[in-house]
């Protein structure tokens, strides 16, 4: 069985930062979250994995996923010249995937549990493809499944205008090669991408065997900040402590990391909260949820459940900065001037909470 990790799209939901950098790259728990998707299907027994890219970000997953040898994995890098559509991403990996049954995970979304059991099911249950759900009360934003007494799945609709079904479709798919007919045959929708929903529509119709697992553990779909800090809070929740860095006249409380390199002086820290690579934090307060990537410094300033890229500075703010989503090399500091005056320089699409 091979895997398909779609790295691709847009993501224009997690505009500035998709401007400079591929969506799948953003750092859950300072690490990609792409990364967890590969993690995922190793851990499932599946090494063979393409991985579709755009022209516009391809270099940069390619430059930090490799080879796949960090993960135990062989990766093929498959190009999607335009974002056509997740049932698209499928069409131009069709070579790659040579007729083999295969796992598709869309390179944005996280599960906490993993997906071992899917897989097994897939593996030893005669069915043409699996899809997995989560039981949502309002599932109105999300493609929805309905399934039938056996627990087939009967109809899959996206956006359902009405109530159908708390049965969202998560981006987690299996599929045998009876989807290359489906992928072959159906048209674009209205905005004008191949869709998934009415892939699995497709193979319905036909009368093939396509089966749902219910998902009990959390799923997240990280296209927009507020998912990325839920994701970003159901890793820290079960990460062990751990100290590789160096602590001065500081209090660290409950699940803290200091990776490599990372210096503590005259602060505290409330966990679950990481700390990366060469980072310093001097005379500041982390809180809860709280995850600093590499390279960063935050002095004289307090921050929680936020996300910090990398190489960024965070400098004497008289406020604490809370449910925030801060990129790469950004600097933070107390302005000269009138009290009261806040001077920004924000790129487009930014937001900001004042
Ligand atoms: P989406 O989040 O549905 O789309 P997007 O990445 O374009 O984001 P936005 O809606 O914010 O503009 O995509 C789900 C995943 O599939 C994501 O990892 C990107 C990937 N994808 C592709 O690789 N190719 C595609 O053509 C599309 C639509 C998505």
């Amino acid at each position: 069985m091979k895997g398909l990790v779609l790295s691709g799209g847009k993501g224009t939901r997690l505009r500035p930062l998709t401007y400079t950098g591929p969506k799948q790259l953003v750092p859950v728990a300072n690490k990609p979250v792409l990364f967890y998707a590969l993690e995922d299907l190793v851990e499932a027994g599946v090494t063979e994995i393409g991985i579709v890219i755009s022209p516009e970000t391809g270099d940069q997953v390619k430059q930090t996923t490799g080879d796949g040898s960090q993960f135990g994995a062989r990766i093929t890098y498959i190009l999607q010249a335009q974002p056509l559509g997740i049932a698209h991403g499928i069409k131009v990996a069709e070579e790659f995937l040579a007729g083999e049954p295969f796992i598709l995970f869309l390179g944005d979304n996280f599960i906490r549990g993993g997906i071992v059991p899917q897989v097994e099911a897939f593996r030893t249950q005669a069915m043409d493809a699996q899809i997995i759900l989560y039981e949502m009360q309002d599932p109105s934003s999300m493609g929805v499944a309905v399934l039938n007494s056996e627990g087939r799945v009967e109809r899959v609709v996206e956006k359902p205008k009405q109530f159908i079904s708390p049965f969202a479709v998560i981006g987690i798919y299996m599929f045998g090669a009876s989807v290359f007919d489906a992928v072959n045959n159906i048209k674009p929708s209205a905005r004008g991408e191949l869709e998934i929903t009415d892939t699995i529509q497709y193979l319905v119709d036909k009368g093939l065997n396509v089966r749902a697992h219910k998902l009990t553990d959390e799923w997240v779909d990280t296209g927009r900040i507020g998912d990325m800090l839920e994701a970003n809070r159901l890793v820290l929740e079960v990460m062990e402590k751990k100290n590789e860095g160096t602590v001065e006249n500081s209090v660290l409380e409950g699940r803290v990391v200091l990776e490599e390199g990372a210096r503590v002086i005259n602060s505290k820290i409330r966990g679950p909260a990481i700390i990366g690579k060469r980072t310093v934090v001097e005379n500041a307060f982390v809180g809860p949820y709280t995850a600093i990537h590499h390279d960063c410094e935050i002095r004289n300033c307090e921050i929680e459940h936020s996300i910090v890229l990398e190489n960024s500075c965070l400098e004497e703010l008289h406020t604490r900065i809370a449910d925030s989503l801060i990129g790469r090399n950004v600097n933070i500091h107390r302005a000269e001037g009138p009290t009261k005056t806040i001077r920004l320089m924000l790129g487009d699409f930014s937001q900001v909470g004042i």
